[in-house]
Parts: structure tokens; sequence; C-alpha cells
């Protein structure tokens, strides 16, 4: 039923925590998290039609005694207790880092395919450091998910680009992504040289060259 990107997500969830899952979408996570790790969930969309599904989901599972859904929008201050875990899944960066601005509690578990680099530093600078993370490679993508906790710490570049646990951890799916990365990159890398080239991209290329 459950999707390995969504299993990724919950393996960065303890059993029993409060989750808020924001752009809930159809709801799975939460059924998931529920039965799996007793967690008590609420979640919401910012689209009425979106909750309705994730409501006929719930349903299906019995399941409307226990996790709270209704219609929400992120960018608005949504009055989350600190103790609660944010997920924050199947967005953009720049998406997350805005309803950030308005909701942050201890712990925040995300999920995005775009700019990591700038979603680890820029959490970071909240006053969060990372406390797990992972990969997987589902429907032909790779996933990277990233829980932060309120602390500090100081990262290197490869770290904020391609995450601590993730480097230390050294698997071969990561070297694949890396590898993912480097062809993603090297084309517009190559280019940028003929136009007198491009720090940002110098600098991420040599890094993504260390780790292939
Ligand atoms: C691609 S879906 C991802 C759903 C789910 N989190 C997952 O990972 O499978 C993104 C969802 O976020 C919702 N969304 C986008 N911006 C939002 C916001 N500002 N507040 C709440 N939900 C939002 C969208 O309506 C959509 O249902």
């Amino acid at each position: 039923m459950v999707s390995n990107r969504l299993k990724a997500i919950s393996s960065l969830i303890n059993n029993g925590e409060s989750i808020i899952d924001i752009g809930c979408d159809h709801g799975l996570l939460d059924i998931y998290l529920t039965i799996n790790k007793k967690c008590k969930c609420s979640c919401c969309d910012v689209n009425k039609d979106i909750v309705n599904r994730a409501i006929t989901n719930i349903k299906k599972y019995d399941l409307l005694d226990s996790i709270s859904v209704f219609v929400g929008n992120g960018f608005e201050d949504l009055n989350l207790s600190d103790d609660t875990v944010m997920v924050l899944a199947g967005m953009g960066t720049s998406t997350i880092l805005k309803i950030l601005n308005k909701n942050r509690t201890h712990s925040i578990v995300c999920q995005t395919n775009t700019d990591l680099f700038s979603l680890r530093k820029s959490v970071c600078d909240m006053g969060y450091c990372i406390s797990s993370e992972n990969i997987v490679f589902d429907n032909n993508r790779y996933y990277v998910s990233i829980r932060f906790e309120r602390g500090e710490k100081i990262y290197s570049y490869d770290e904020y680009l391609l995450g601590p646990f993730l480097i230390r951890e050294n698997s071969k799916l990561f070297h694949d992504y890396v590898f993912s990365l480097y062809n993603k990159n090297i084309n517009g890398y190559m280019k940028s040289i003929e136009y007198g080239g491009n720090t940002d991209l110098e600098l991420m290329i040599n890094c993504l060259k260390k780790y292939i």
C-alpha cells in the first residue's frame, strides 16, 4: 500500500510521536504512521478536494477518530505545539522554507528533490541540526529524507550538499545518487566554462567528483 518513499519518511519518525503532516495529499503517510508506529497524526492540505480525498482514504481504514484532518495552509500560523514533529514532504525547497517561516517545532522531517544544499543550509541557519537522513530510489527517482532537530552544529559544504549521514554511510545507492547529480550538472558546467565559468557550479562539480 505504501511506497518506499513514504516508508523512508516514516523510518525517521519514532513510535508514538505526535505528527503534523503539512501537504498531506492522500493521507497515506498518516494512515501508515498511525497503524505501524502508533503515532498521533494530524494532517492538512491547502486544497479542500485533496483533504476530502484524504478523509475518504482514512475512513477506509476506520481511522477518522485517530487522525485529525483539516484544510490548512502552511504559509499561515497553524499554532503548532513544539513537541509535534512537522512533516513536509513532496514539496519544493522554496515551499518548505516558506512554511518554516511561519511554523516551526522542535523536530522537522523534510523530503524534497529540489536544492537540498539550500534546504539543509537554510534550516540549519534557523537553529537546527541534522539528526538523521536516508535515501531511496523509488519510481525511477532518488528521494532524500532528512530529520532536523533544534540545535547547533557546523557543517562543511560537502555535508550541506550531500548530507552528513549519507556521506558517512557511503552506500552504493549514495554513490549512484551522486553520479546521477554529476551527470545532471556536468553539461551546464561545461557550457558555463565557455562563458567564463560559474563558481557555484564548479564548487558543486568538484565536490561531486570526490564521492562518485
Ligand atoms: C506532491 S504532494 C505531496 C503529498 C505528500 N506529502 C507526499 O509526500 O506524498 C504536495 C501537497 O502539498 C500541498 N501543498 C502545497 N503547498 C501547501 C501549503 N502551503 N500548505 C499546505 N499544503 C500545501 C499540495 O496541495 C499537495 O497536495
